[in-house]
Order: C-alpha cells, then structure tokens, then sequence
C-alpha cells in the first residue's frame, strides 16, 4: 500500500481488515488468502497509528517504510500488488516502479495528469504481463449500474446532455490535503469520477470532440493563484451522425463543514425519451442525534459506499461499493495468478479486455484532466475563453486561445 491517508481509511483499511477474517473467494479461483504486508508513505506516522491499532486487535502486522525512497524498499520486500493511493499529482513515478517490478498494480483516480504518462503505464503493464487498475467505485454504485443497464437495454435513448456535481467540504482543502493542495484543483480530484461514468456508460461508440473548464479561487488559495476552489467543468462528445452530447461537471472543496451530508452529490442526465434524476446524498435515510449530527453522524448518510453494519447475525462489518471495487481488484488478480482456466495471458488478456478499470481504458478520462489542467493553467495567467479540441487536424489535444496560437498537448490521436 502507498499512500495510508483518508481513503486507505474508508475503504482499504476495511478491506484489508476483513481479509484477516476470511479469505476473498472467486469459484473459478478458490480462496485466496490476502494480506497487506508492507506500506510506503511520506512521514510513517498514520503507519506507525495503525500498527498500533492493528497490534491491539491481533491482527498481523506490516512492514512499514517512510521517505523519499520508501516506495523503493517496499518493492524489494516480498509483495504481489500494489495499491497507489498518494495525492492526485504523485501516481505516476511509485506505479511505473510497481509495474517495471513486475507488480500489479491498483491506482486510486485520477489515474495520472497526462496521456504521455498513460501510456507508458499501458506499455509498462503489457511488457511486464501484470494488471494495471484504476479505482472508479462509482462504477459499483447499484444506482449507476442501473442507469447503465437500462441504457445497454436500450429503455434510456441517447443522452443529449448532463448535470453532475460532487461538492466536497473545507475540512478536506483546509485541513487533510493541506500537504499537497497547492496548485491543485477538485476537478482533477473528483469530476473524474463522472468523466468516466459518462464514458463508460454511455460509450464507446461516440468520440471525445471538445473541452471547456473554468473556476474560481480565493478561499483555499489566493484569488490570482494556482489552487482552485470550485472548478465548472464542461465536455462535449460527438456521435457518429454528428448529433453532439455536452455534459456540465461542477466540483468544489469549500462547502461548510456543517453541511448535512459529507459530500453533495447529484447526477442528471437527458435521454432523446427519458430523464434520469439521482439526488446521490439524501439516499433515502434522514437522521437527527441531538449534539452529534451533523459532525459526527451526517443527516442524510450515504450508508451504500462504506457503511459498517452490525449484521443480522451478529457479525460487525463494513462494506458498499468503495470496498467492493477494491475487493474486484483482488478477484481479477486472483484469477490471473491462480485460475485454472486456461493459460495465465489468457486469463490476463480477459481481465485486461475489462474496460470500467482497465488503464488502457482511461484514455478520455486522462484526456479531458489533461486538457483541463492545461485550461486552468491558462485561465490563472489571464487567459481566459481558452478550450481545447480533441483529435483535430493539429493533434490529439490541442489547446486554443483567443489571443495566442494553438498549443498542442498531445500529438498523437487519443
Ligand atoms: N476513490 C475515491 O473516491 C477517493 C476518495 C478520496 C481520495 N481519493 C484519491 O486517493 C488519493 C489519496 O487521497 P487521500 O484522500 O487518501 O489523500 P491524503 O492526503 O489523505 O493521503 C495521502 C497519503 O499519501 C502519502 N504520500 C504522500 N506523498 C507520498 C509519496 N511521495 N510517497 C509515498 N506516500 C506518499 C501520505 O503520507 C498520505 O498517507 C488521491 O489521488 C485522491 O484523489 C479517491
């Protein structure tokens, strides 16, 4: 594990905790036992916390590495797979050494900031005959594998347009990503979520064609700095008739800390015959606790990503689809490491062909963060009314600019 920061704690550290209790089972695998046997992090602090709780619950301890080469040393250490979850900009440089060890490798989104890294993480991953994942949970939200069932079946008839925003809280910008939100933008963080439910869902027969983002600063940086506060994000895609879909992705990190539910979430999306409407925060429950809601228990819970139940049977767990997506990973490399049908690549080339994890899959996603990366960039350098088009006569993803030439960001097509 690279990375033990506030996603290792909602949804790794469960996983991890609940494979010290039974094995993962796959039936054409059998049960295969799992183990995290060493981490890699800056400082070793929330590694030498969890050893502690860990120890007090007799549950086996890991190999803890710290520093600048501590990704290094939990490579020569005995391990199968790699999980990355450091800040958005530091995926890269530990999964590229992951996948040149010969690891398979699970990588926290946004995979990686350009399509250049991509694909030597593609190339990588081929050479060295592994797995090389991205973690999209919304992928496994039972909302969203209804939607896209219901548009494979054909009920829901070409989306035209869409609406999504994950709205996060300050505590995240002004307090747990401190360390390495300088420059950095929720847009990057977050909207790829969407970027790749929309790609995933409603593709892939259709192609990226433009890209449009702008944003506000002030409140986590200064208001003519490079950290961005809300970003609003907008892509267009064209169909093989030339009918266009545009989707508007809204992202923030500045919304109170006294918000009723953790992140706010909402996903609409218009179909030729249909509406789709999900409120993804207020799932349903609402909950009041005098003197506890909304800090410590939030009012409208999303009890579907990562809840612990205690179970009717008496059994304490936690679990929903941030766990779940981490435990498929699992699965797949399982599969391909100890299946018995067929041969190893055969096993590998079907997983690799899964195209909702797979990084060779990511290349609209990495597009648009790329080109988004670039508009902001511009935008705080006063530029603004800047957007980038996609495999055009100048190359892959090309930057335009009222007052300046085109820039080009990638040559090759995407
Ligand atoms: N799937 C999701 O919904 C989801 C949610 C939150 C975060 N994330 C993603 O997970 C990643 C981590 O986010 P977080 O919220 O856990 O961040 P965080 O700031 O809470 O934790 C980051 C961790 O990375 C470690 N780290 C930093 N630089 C390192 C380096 N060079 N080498 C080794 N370790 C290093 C830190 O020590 C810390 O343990 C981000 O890319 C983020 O976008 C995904």
């Amino acid at each position: 594990m690279v990375g033990l920061g506030m996603i290792f704690d909602e949804t790794y550290r469960p996983f991890f905790e609940s494979c010290h209790e039974a094995p993962i089972f796959d039936r054409r695998v059998g049960s295969v036992d799992l183990r995290l046997v060493s981490v890699a992090t800056r400082t070793g602090t929330r590694a030498d916390q969890l050893m502690k709780c860990w120890s007090a619950a007799s549950r086996p301890v890991f190999e803890s590495f710290a520093g600048s080469d501590s990704v290094d040393r939990l490579l020569a250490s005995d391990v199968h797979a790699v999980c990355i979850a450091t800040p958005d900009d530091r995926h890269f440089e530990p999964a590229r050494k992951a996948l040149q060890a010969g690891k398979h490798v699970l990588i926290e989104k946004p995979a990686v900031l350009n399509l250049s890294e991509l694909d030597e993480l593609v190339e990588l991953a081929g050479k060295r005959q592994v797995l090389c994942k991205i973690v999209y949970h919304k992928l496994l939200d039972p909302d969203h594998k209804k939607l896209r069932t219901l548009y494979r079946d054909g009920v829901l008839q070409h989306v035209n347009n869409g609406y999504c925003s994950l709205l996060e809280p300050k505590s995240i910008s002004t307090g747990q990503f401190a360390e390495w939100i300088s420059g950095r933008n929720p847009a990057s963080y977050v909207a790829v979520h969407y970027l790749k439910l929309i790609d995933f869902t409603f593709g892939p027969d259709w192609r990226l064609k433009r890209i449009h983002a702008t944003g506000q600063r002030g409140i986590v940086g200064s208001s003519n700095g490079s950290t961005w506060d809300s970003v609003q994000l907008q892509v267009t895609y064209e169909y093989p008739d030339a009918r266009e879909a545009t989707f508007d992705i809204h992202t923030s990190w500045v919304t109170p800390d006294n918000f009723p539910g953790y992140v706010d979430q909402e996903v609409q999306f218009r179909f030729d015959n249909s509406i789709w409407l999900a409120h993804q925060r207020k799932r349903g429950v609402e909950l009041a606790i005098e003197g506890r809601t909304p800090q410590d228990f939030k009012n409208t819970p999303n009890y579907h990503y990562n809840g612990s139940f205690l179970e009717p049977w008496g059994e304490r767990c936690q679990r929903g689809y941030g766990i779940e997506v981490i435990s498929r990973f699992f699965q797949e490399v399982g599969y391909v490491e100890f299946g018995t049908r067929a041969q190893r690549t055969d096993r590998l080339a079907e997983m690799r062909s899964l195209t909702y994890n797979d990084v060779s899959a990511d290349r609209n996603c990495v597009a648009i963060v790329q080109a988004l990366e670039a508009l902001l960039t511009r935008l705080a350098s006063g530029d603004a009314g800047s957007w980038v088009e996609v495999n055009g006569s100048l190359g892959g993803l090309v930057l335009f600019s009222r007052n300046r030439s085109p820039e080009v960001l990638y040559s090759p097509a995407v």
